[in-house]
Order: C-alpha cells, then sequence, then structure tokens
C-alpha cells in the first residue's frame, strides 16, 4: 500500500469550499476592536500627526501616533534573512510613502475607517527617489548576504573568454516592482491576556517568526507568545516576514485594552508587505563558433530601502546552470525612498533566469542555432560553481519532453516567419531550475487506537501541506489516508521553520516521516499507544552533491502587431523535481507558477509616480495579473526523477520553478514572432505596436 505518489484530493478541500477553514482574521474573538492603518502621503521626510478630529469621531477608542505609542525594541534579531525593519510609531521619520504614522482603534471597522480619514499630518517633505535606473551610479555592494549564497563569484578569467569569443551577447535586461498580491490580505488578531501573555492570530508563513519577533519587540517571554495560523490564502514570500502591521495591532491592543482586529487594505498590501525589486541586469556571454559558451558575465542592481536590506539574488542560477569555465556574477544595491522588498515567488531566479535565458536565446541566433541545441551543447554534467556532482538531474528528458509536446521540430529557425491569419505566431523555450534545499524541522505523532495525529508548526499556503503530509504519515505508519489527522499552524505545536523556499515538502515532509518511522518500529513490536517526536536534520546524504530541480519550459504565442498585444496560445513546462509525493497538487502549484509567468512576462508591473515615490498601482484594476482570459491550456509534464541524496523522501520542491524560465520562454517566443527583442518586463502593448 503506497498514499506517496497518488493524486490524492486535498484532505482539507472540504473545508475550503464549504467556507469552514478558519483563515486568521476569520477567527471569532469576544469583545475585539477594529484598527485601520493611516499611511504617510510622503515618501521622505517627517510627519507630525493632528489625531483631534478622529479623536473625536463616533466610536473611536484610542488613536496611535508617535507621540503616544508604547516604546518597544525595535532592533533586528539578526535571525535569518526575513527579519525586517519595522516602522511601529517609535519616532516621526518617514522612509516610503503609505508608512504607517497612525492606528484608529474603534468598535466597529466603519467607525475606523471613517475616523482613519479625519487623521492629518504636517509633513517636512524632503526629495524622494523612486525609480532604480536614473540611480544605478549609487549602486553599494550590501552587507546582507543571500540566503542562496555569496554576493559576488567568480571563476575563471571573463574578459579573456569574451575576447577570444566567436560571438558575443552584451545586454541590458530589466524587470519591475511586482506584487504578491495573494487573495487573503494580510491580518492580524492581537489578543494580549494581563500585561505580558500574547496570543496571535496571524496571516503568515512562519508561526515561530512572529512568535520570536513579537517577544523580542514586547520584551516577553517566548513562552507567552502564541502564534495560531490553520490556514494561509496565499503568501508567495510577502508572508514570509513578521512585517510592521503585525506589531502594530499588537500595539494597539495593549493601549486599548482589548483584542484588535487588522486587515490590510488591498492598497496597503502594495506598500507594507515587500514586493519583488525592480532590477537591471546585464549579460555578458561568449561562444565559439560552435556555440560553446566560453564566458559569462551577469551583474545584477536591484532596489532596497532606505532602512534595510533585501538583495534580489538573480545571478545565482548563472553560476550552476551550464558548463563554462569563466563566470562572473555580481549583486548591488541601490538606495530609493521606497518600502523594504522581500522575496517573492522565485527570489531571484524569476527574474535572474528571465535575463539569462532571455541572453541565451540571444546568443543562439548570434551563434545561428537552434536554442535548444545551444543549451545541449553548453550541458552542466556538474556544477562549475562548487564542483560538485548533481544528486540528480533529468533536464535532458525535459528538455526532450516538453520539445515533443509543443511540436519544436517543425519550428521554423526565422524570426517572423510564421503566421495565423493576421498574426503572427512564435514558438520560444527556456531552461527553468529553481534550489532543492532543506531545513531542519521537528514532527511529532500520536499513535493510539489505529488512528495517528501528526503535529508541526509549518504552515498550508494553498499548496496542499495538510494533504501530502498526511500521505507521508500514512505509508510511514501502514496507515488509511483517513486514519491520519495533521495539525499545522500553531507555536503550540513543534517547531518548523518558514514555510518558503520550495522547502516544506523536504523540511516538514522529512521531518514527519522520520516521527512517524520510528512510531511504526515501535508499533510492530506490540505497543499501543505510541507518540514520537523527531527533527530532520538536513540529510547527510546530501554531503558532496549540489541539490536542484529542473525544468524546460516552452511557449508559443500569437502577436497582432497593429494592436500590439501578444497572448500567449500554448505553454508546455516539463520538470524534473524528485519524487512527486502528490502529482494533483504538484500540478496545480507548477500550473500556479506558469501562470505567475504570463502575468510577470506580460502584464505586471507597480508603477511609482517618479516625483512622489507613491504607487501609481494600489489596486486589481490597475495592477494586472493574468486571469483565466489570459492563461491557455497549460501542459504540465513530470519527468521521473531518482534522487537518493536529496532528502529521504528524494523529493525536491516545486512551489517556485515554474514562473522559472518560463518568462523568457514567453519573451522569446515574441521575438521568435515579431522579430522584435524586448529585454525590459512587462511586455506591454507599447513595446510590441507597429511604428506607423
Ligand atoms: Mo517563497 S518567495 O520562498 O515564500
Amino acid at each position: 500500500m503506497s498514499e506517496v505518489g497518488k493524486p490524492a484530493p486535498r484532505v482539507d478541500g472540504r473545508l475550503k469550499v464549504t467556507g469552514a477553514a478558519v483563515y486568521a482574521a476569520d477567527t471569532p474573538v469576544a469583545h475585539c476592536a477594529y484598527a485601520v492603518i493611516v499611511g504617510s502621503h510622503i515618501a521622505r521626510g517627517t510627519a507630525t500627526v493632528d489625531d483631534r478630529n478622529a479623536q473625536r469621531a463616533p466610536g473611536v477608542m484610542e488613536v496611535v501616533t508617535s507621540a503616544n505609542a508604547p516604546r518597544v525594541a525595535t532592533a533586528k534579531s539578526g535571525k535569518g534573512p526575513s527579519d525586517r525593519v519595522l516602522q511601529i510609531l517609535q519616532d516621526d521619520r518617514v522612509y516610503y510613502a503609505d508608512q504607517p504614522i497612525a492606528v484608529v482603534v474603534a468598535d466597529t471597522l466603519e467607525h475606523a475607517q471613517s475616523a482613519a480619514a479625519l487623521v492629518t499630518a504636517r509633513y517636512a517633505a524632503e526629495p524622494a527617489l523612486a525609480q532604480l535606473p536614473q540611480a544605478l551610479g549609487a549602486a553599494y555592494v550590501p552587507a546582507a548576504k543571500p540566503p542562496t549564497g555569496p554576493v559576488d563569484s567568480t571563476r575563471g578569467d571573463v574578459d579573456a573568454g569574451l575576447h577570444a569569443a566567436a560571438h558575443r551577447v552584451s545586454e541590458t535586461y530589466t524587470t519591475p516592482v511586482q506584487t504578491h498580491n495573494p487573495m487573503e490580505p494580510h491580518a492580524t488578531i492581537a489578543v494580549w491576556t494581563g500585561d505580558d501573555r500574547l496570543t496571535v492570530y496571524d496571516s503568515t508563513q512562519y508561526v515561530y517568526g512572529v512568535k520570536g519577533k513579537l517577544a523580542a519587540t514586547f520584551g516577553l517571554a517566548p513562552d507567552h507568545v502564541r502564534v495560531i495560523d490553520r490556514f494561509v490564502g496565499g503568501a508567495f514570500g510577502s508572508k514570509g516576514s513578521t512585517w510592521s502591521h503585525v506589531v502594530l495591532a499588537a500595539l494597539a491592543a495593549r493601549v486599548a485594552g482589548r483584542p484588535v482586529k487588522l486587515v490590510l487594505t488591498r492598497a496597503q498590501m502594495f506598500a507594507l508587505v515587500g514586493h519583488r525589486p525592480m532590477t537591471v541586469q546585464t549579460l555578458d556571454l561568449g561562444a565559439d563558433r560552435n556555440g560553446v559558451l566560453m564566458a559569462m558575465r551577469h551583474r545584477v542592481v536591484s532596489e532596497t530601502s532606505q532602512m534595510d536590506e533585501f538583495v534580489e539574488p538573480s545571478a545565482m542560477a548563472t553560476r550552476m546552470l551550464y558548463r563554462c569555465d569563466n563566470v562572473e556574477t555580481s549583486h548591488r544595491l541601490v538606495r530609493l525612498d521606497v518600502p523594504t522588498p522581500t522575496f517573492t515567488r522565485a527570489p531571484g531566479e524569476a527574474s535572474g533566469e528571465f535575463a539569462l535565458e532571455s541572453a541565451l536565446d540571444e546568443l543562439a541566433y548570434a551563434c545561428d542555432l537552434d536554442p535548444l541545441e545551444l543549451r545541449l551543447r553548453n550541458y552542466a554534467e556538474r556544477d562549475g560553481d562548487t564542483n560538485e556532482p548533481w544528486s540528480s538531474k533529468e533536464l535532458r528528458t525535459c528538455y526532450q519532453r516538453g520539445a515533443d509536446a509543443i511540436g519544436w521540430s517543425t519550428r521554423a529557425r526565422a524570426p517572423r516567419a510564421t503566421r495565423r491569419g493576421d498574426l503572427l505566431v512564435g514558438l520560444g523555450m527556456a531552461t527553468a531550475t529553481y534550489p532543492a534545499r532543506m531545513m531542519p524541522s521537528n514532527a511529532k505523532v500520536r499513535v493510539t487506537g489505529g488512528r495517528a495525529t501528526v503535529q508541526l508548526s509549518t504552515a498550508e499556503l494553498g499548496t496542499g501541506t495538510y494533504t501530502i503530509l498526511t500521505q507521508i504519515a500514512a505509508d510511514a505508519l501502514g496507515l488509511a489516508l483517513d486514519a491520519v489527522t495533521v495539525e499545522l499552524g500553531d507555536t503550540a505545536l513543534p517547531e518548523a521553520p518558514v514555510a518558503a523556499g520550495s522547502m516544506t515538502t523536504a523540511t516538514a515532509g522529512s521531518a514527519v516521516h522520520a516521527a512517524c518511522t520510528r512510531a511504526r518500529a515501535r508499533l510492530d513490536r506490540g505497543e499501543t499507544d505510541v507518540t514520537e517526536q523527531a527533527r530532520s536534520e538536513d540529510f547527510a546524504g546530501r554531503k558532496g552533491y549540489s541539490c536542484h530541480a529542473h525544468g524546460a519550459a516552452y511557449a508559443e504565442v500569437e502577436v497582432d502587431e497593429e494592436l500590439g498585444r501578444a497572448r500567449v496560445t500554448k505553454l508546455v513546462g516539463a520538470y524534473a523535481c524528485g519524487k512527486i509525493i502528490n502529482p494533483r497538487t504538484s500540478r496545480s502549484q507548477l500550473m500556479g507558477g506558469l501562470v505567475w509567468a504570463i502575468g510577470m512576462t506580460l502584464e505586471e508591473t507597480t508603477v511609482r509616480d517618479r516625483r512622489t515615490a507613491r504607487n501609481a498601482t494600489r489596486d486589481l484594476a490597475d495592477y494586472h495579473v493574468a486571469v483565466c482570459a489570459d492563461v491557455p491550456d497549460i501542459d504540465v509534464i513530470f519527468v521521473d526523477e531518482v534522487d537518493p541524496h536529496v532528502n529521504v523522501l528524494g523529493s525536491k520542491g516545486l512551489g517556485e520553478i515554474g514562473v522559472c524560465g518560463a518568462t523568457a520562454a514567453i519573451a522569446n517566443a515574441i521575438y521568435h514572432a515579431t522579430g522584435r527583442r524586448v529585454r525590459d518586463l512587462p511586455i506591454t502593448v507599447d513595446k510590441l505596436m507597429r511604428p506607423t
């Protein structure tokens, strides 16, 4: 009997479709007041708040400002890359537009909203810097180190390689500010018991992270803080950090002497919970006359805020994806008067593989080679950065299966060669890769009376975590799926790391597997009530191997040059991600990633006013994401891959690889259709319209 590998329907599906699943803001809490954040109108300077009218408004209990907010600790913990510098009403300094300058607490949401509109401020505004391209001269070496490697890398002699190359590509690519926009807004309910115990219901990928941040900020014993979040309505990295509004909800609850609920508006989610930073990336590639890579240089500049650092590590894949002796990569930052960026689905890989895989497409044309053939000629049999063998790599099969599915062999080499009526048709492809990481995690299982309860604090982000952990536990225990209950999202349960980085299956799954395997051994010896706790350490088998998931993305587009409109008409992704625990939830994950790729390539951009540094796109009417009408049939292909090294399950993550590479596949298809190379995302109408 094996549940792992079967397309089990979601064990929490019924709860979700009936509305019975309780998300953070749904939690019933007695005597709850409502908090609304008032944001700064300026992006840089100081704000002196006038809350007199708001104080007198109906139903208002408190208006918290920097003048009356309790003083709390503001230092970063130094623990983990998701810890952020917060703006929690400790002074009157403004670092970005929409930064919280007051929090209104009232008896109803409507009263709080109405009073919030009455809060004014006297601003001392200073000129604000909103755009990265104009500020590249200020780029500096970041102090923050990306989670997946050093800021810079060098091997061989890139200048010599470029000099000797028969064909070169040297181009600059840009990616815009992208905002996550999960369906569930960020939300926090804060409940104090006395002065020193705090319970928080919070929409988060990391309940233990929120607990640690709140304990440090308020000077509480960690045991006195409990954070609960049973279901998360999408996150994509935006809920990986504890942001200012979480602390503000707790501050407001302390001042009001009542539980407080604080839900961000969609507009506030464009400023208060991070974004993918704008990048400017320069690629220099050189190849010999056979298309064999002789040099690669990838320089990345991304934006960060004035008070904190986040590095979008876009050049990481360039270090390892192709065989090349001469490789140089670097990441630099520019400080703007904007909110701190953060992890956004495939942080670095999504933006970086757009640039890298676009540049390779350009190199293929320069070498007069088929773009797939160019990649095959530069296939890396080991990781050139670490010089380690791959734990597994079925990328060749991905290339082939994807090519077969889209009909690559019938593609005309030349651009502008294929028409369908008035439309130009193009086919493009790209490689996708994402690291297969894992972290230590705890898990606990109790088995009694033929039923098992599994507990750990990882999060269900909508990805299927409850379901795949149920499958893993059922197999390890020799039980049916319906004899296993999984409990997640609560700091009363064993500690798990942030649910991010495509690591949850490897991380939480390995811990559950370990606990259940131990319990099974005791059950087999005749015990009848068994409790086991385990911690999955980094799997020893990984040592000496480079662990990455791989894939190949293929896109067909139709372009109407009169209207400047590009539509994706076919999208194929073939992926090798180790053992697939659940083909149904995995397919959803990869389809979701590919839909993101459509949005990222053709639509998504958070536009800032260049004079005021305020967001002009503040809702889903202006911020366009790919909707059903933009999404063709998507063909997700799983390539069998056995990986005995990566972890005990043999499973690589697949939450992020879908948005990797596929952006370039679409952009490359647009070039093939039109002969126009657009290096600045998103590829909107204005960039494709035929000049008259
Ligand atoms: Mo994901 S961007 O690692 O939450």
